[in-house]
This record gives C-alpha cells, structure tokens and sequence, in this order.
C-alpha cells in the first residue's frame, strides 16, 4: 500500500515520518516542486528506519508525480504557511492555485484516490481540491478537527492534571477564529468535563484553542507542524488501516446540519472509503447559531475564491 504527501515542508515531512513509523503501509512518496528537497527528507527518514524500527520505504520525488501512482491515501501539505499577522484566509489565492494544479496532477495518477487537505485556508482549499479532483465528495476531506481538538485535548489534560489520552472531545466549524469547541461533548473518561472544571476556566481554555494556532505563529514567526503533520497521520492511518474511526473532519455537506454545499468541519466516521459517514449530533440553539456562523464565514472566503476564477 502506497500514501503520497504532498509538500515536504515541516508539516508534509511531519506527515510522511509519523506515517513512516507508524508501520501501517509499504511506500510513503514525498513530493516537492524544490529540487532535490523531497528525496533529501525521505533518505533522512529512510535512514530512521534500521534506529526506529519500521519497514515503510519513502521515495522523494521533484514534481514528478508518476511516482505517486496508485496512492491509497493523497495528503496535500503545499502551499505557503502563515507568517505573524497573517490570517488563514489571508494565503486564499496563492494557495488556491496551488492545491488546484497539485490535486489534477495527483488525481491523473491516482484517479481512486483518498484525498487530505492540510494546506491553508484549510476549509476552502478543501473545497479547491474537492473542485479539482472530480472524485466522490466521501473522498476528499480537509484536516483540522484532530488538530483543533488536540489542542484543545491537551490544554484541559495540562488545567486538569489528567492524561490526555482520556479526555474525548468534539469540535465543528471551520478552522479559525469561528470554530466551534463543543463543551457539552467534552468527556474525561466519560466524565462530562463541566463537572471538573469551573466555566471562566472552560471558557479561557476553549478561547486559547480557538487562537491555538496563531499563538504559535507568534511563537515561531511561522505556522505549527509536529500536531498538524501528526493529526492527517492519524486520519491517513484510520483510512488505511480501515479503522471506523470518529474524527472531526472538513467535508463537503449536503443538507447535514442544515447546511448546503458547505465546508466545514463535523463528525465523521473514517474507514478505507474514505468518509463512511457523517455523524448528525443534536446541537442547541447557541451551538447551531455558532455553527451556522462559522459556515457562513467559511461561505465568504469560497466566494472570494469562486470570484478569483482559479478553480
Ligand atoms: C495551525 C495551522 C497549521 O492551526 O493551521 O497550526
């Protein structure tokens, strides 16, 4: 089984060795347009192998995407990243030219293919690749739901002293300033999570999760890549490894959540076709209003880019 990442970037490289080692496929292909770049990173990761103890193989590839033939799984990482004041949206053309030209070129060697978008404004790349692929709206889905709730995750694991790998947590919208952490489905251990933390508390954690990402733009003068490239790992393996797995994805919707032709992110279960399907969970007014809110926001920047006549 073959997996091709697109952009061997800090995040595609993130993407490509966590898969590596995670022992789940034969081939992860690397592509890069920067010469000599993706078969620098994949023989540096080859060379991790004999160390960390998998077998996968890693093939680097200078835009020649002959060698992706046959992928399983396509992750999308192009594109540039967020510099200090930028927003998500505000990388929406160059980018958007960008995942247009790398989907074709995926889906002509790949034409079954599973598609992961990471690449920024992530829900309207989203919909940029699901433009270009001509592929089965089950099959093309952007990243950010893991991402999000990781931090989320791993912000109340820190305020409550508990093990992050006990705390579920749910999150929709799209992947900004509007996304919308869900509180009432945030469990540790089953334990509704309001019963162990006071609400300014809550509310301070859900407000650093929604800025999560720009606090470490700020940090770094660049955008994240250990949790981003970790997370499309954790779907790519779902996928693969036919795992039934619930994660918060960014689909296109068609009348769920009484939204229409939308991307945003929901629940949605994650198995070797893709989105298996979307899960519909009962939201409260406020909930649906926020939803409805991010959708909308999500909505402008695709008219923007529908206006751009790129896609
Ligand atoms: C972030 C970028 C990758 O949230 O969108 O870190």
């Amino acid at each position: 089984m073959k997996v091709t990442v697109v952009g061997a970037g800090n995040v595609g490289a993130t993407c490509a060795q966590v898969i590596a080692q995670k022992n789940i496929v034969q081939e992860v292909v690397l592509v890069d347009i920067k010469e000599g770049i993706s078969e620098g990173k994949s023989l540096d990761l080859w060379q991790t192998a004999p160390v960390n103890y998998y077998d996968t193989r890693l093939v680097g590839s200078t835009n020649d995407y002959s060698k992706t033939a046959g992928s399983e799984v396509v992750v999308i990482t192009s594109g540039v990243p967020r510099k200090p004041g930028m927003s998500r949206d505000d990388l929406i053309s160059i980018n958007a030219g960008i995942v247009k030209s790398v989907t074709e070129n995926v889906v002509k060697y790949s034409p079954d293919t599973i598609i992961v978008v990471v690449s920024n404004p992530l829900d309207v790349m989203t919909y940029a690749a699901y433009a270009s692929a001509n592929l089965p709206k089950t099959r093309v889905m952007g990243m950010a739901g893991i991402l999000d709730t990781a931090r989320y995750r791993a912000f109340l694991a820190e305020a409550l002293d508990v093990s992050p790998r006990d705390i579920q947590a749910l999150l929709m919208g799209g992947h900004g300033d509007t996304m919308v952490p869900l509180p009432r489905y945030t469990t540790v251990s089953g334990i509704p999570v309001t019963e162990l933390i006071d609400q300014e508390r809550l509310d301070a954690i859900v407000k650093r999760t929604i800025n999560g990402g720009g606090e470490l733009v700020n940090l770094m003068g660049t955008s994240a890549w250990y949790a981003p490239g970790s997370a499309a790992a954790q779907m790519v393996e779902a996928i693969v490894m036919d795992q039934k797995r619930i994660f918060p994805c960014c689909i296109k919707l068609e009348g769920e959540y009484g939204l229409n032709n939308m991307f945003v992110g929901v629940p949605v279960k994650l198995g070797k076709n893709g989105v298996e399907q979307v899960i519909e969970v009962a939201l409260n007014e406020a909930e649906t209003e926020l939803l409805h809110n991010s959708a909308n926001s999500v909505k402008k920047i695709m008219d923007v880019l529908d206006g751009m006549n790129i896609l």
